[in-house]
């Protein structure tokens, strides 16, 4: 898959530096640095509330934010979510959200709505080079079906897809629109350990297909049998970042994980 601004830039994929998100009295995300080399699979973890999804909000123009600069191989990101699909990073969210009422193949269409080019004229009268993209958008959309596991459900209606199957299928959407960049959300949320395993080989074969990615995850254990590297935000900040073994032996990341300010406890 050859993905949005390959070549054109060496260095991280991803760049943000000193990243911050106001909402009124609330500093949600503080002063974050974050960087995402090429082909990497990044783990952002912390407890609930910790600023992970306002920080995606801020990579994906959904915030614009109060402080701080992101570049995606170099080009700073403006602040328009569709702007940013078409520059190169694709997202997943945390409450899924596809078209509940058109089938996968439809949702996976939609997914891939930046890269056509086609006029509003030539899309009316339906002519050949409509034709010829609708027929390329299909083909990638059921390819990507495939990839992710769905390709006997292509047909079916999102709603009535069984909730694993819903999150690849949003991963099947993101990826519709070829990023260099993935940011999942939560992507194994209410999943069985079998899902749960499937995702993470998905996750696998995104990266063999030259994308980097980004994971939010509860699952400890996912995380850290996933991730090449695993960054820490606790109340908007970035507590620490490195391996997963250097993570798990750090205990600020346990006491941030069970309430208790690292170094209160004697032994
Ligand atoms: N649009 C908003 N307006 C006001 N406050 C917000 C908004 N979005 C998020 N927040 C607040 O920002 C903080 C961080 O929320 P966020 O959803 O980013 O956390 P999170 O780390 O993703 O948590 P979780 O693991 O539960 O998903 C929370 O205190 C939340 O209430
Ligand atoms: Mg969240």
């Amino acid at each position: 898959m050859k993905s949005a601004g390959e070549d054109t830039q060496r260095g991280p994929v991803l760049e943000a530096s000193g990243v911050t998100m106001r909402f009124g009295g609330l500093t949600a995300v503080d002063g974050v640095d974050f960087t995402v080399g090429e082909r990497e699979i990044v783990g952002l973890i912390g407890p609930n509330g910790a600023g992970k999804t306002t920080f995606f909000n801020c990579l994906t123009g959904m915030y614009v934010p109060t402080a701080g600069r992101v570049t995606y191989r170099g080009t700073p990101l403006s602040g328009k979510p569709h702007l940013v699909t078409k520059t190169g990073i694709a997202r997943t969210f945390q409450n899924i959200r596809l078209f509940p009422n058109m089938t996968a193949l439809e949702n996976v269409k939609v997914g891939r709505h930046c890269r056509t080019t086609v006029g509003a004229l030539s899309a009316l009268v339906r002519g050949p080079k409509y034709r010829r993209e609708e027929r390329e958008t299909e083909a990638r959309a059921r390819e990507l079906l495939d990839f992710v596991g769905l390709a006997d459900t292509s047909d079916g209606l999102a709603r009535n897809l069984s909730y694993g199957d819903q999150r690849r299928l949003e991963i099947a959407r993101a990826l519709a629109s070829d990023p260099g960049l993935l940011l999942l959300d939560e992507p194994t949320a209410g999943m069985n350990p079998q899902e749960t395993q499937q995702t993470k080989d998905l996750v696998f074969k995104i990266r063999e297909r030259g994308l980097a990615v980004v994971v939010i995850e509860h699952d400890m254990r996912f995380i850290f049998t996933l991730c090449d590297r695993v960054a820490v935000l606790v109340q908007g900040r970035k507590l620490t970042e490195g391996s997963p073994g250097e993570v798990q032996r750090d205990e600020r990341v346990i006491a941030a994980y069970i309430g208790t300010p690292a170094g209160s406890e004697q032994s």
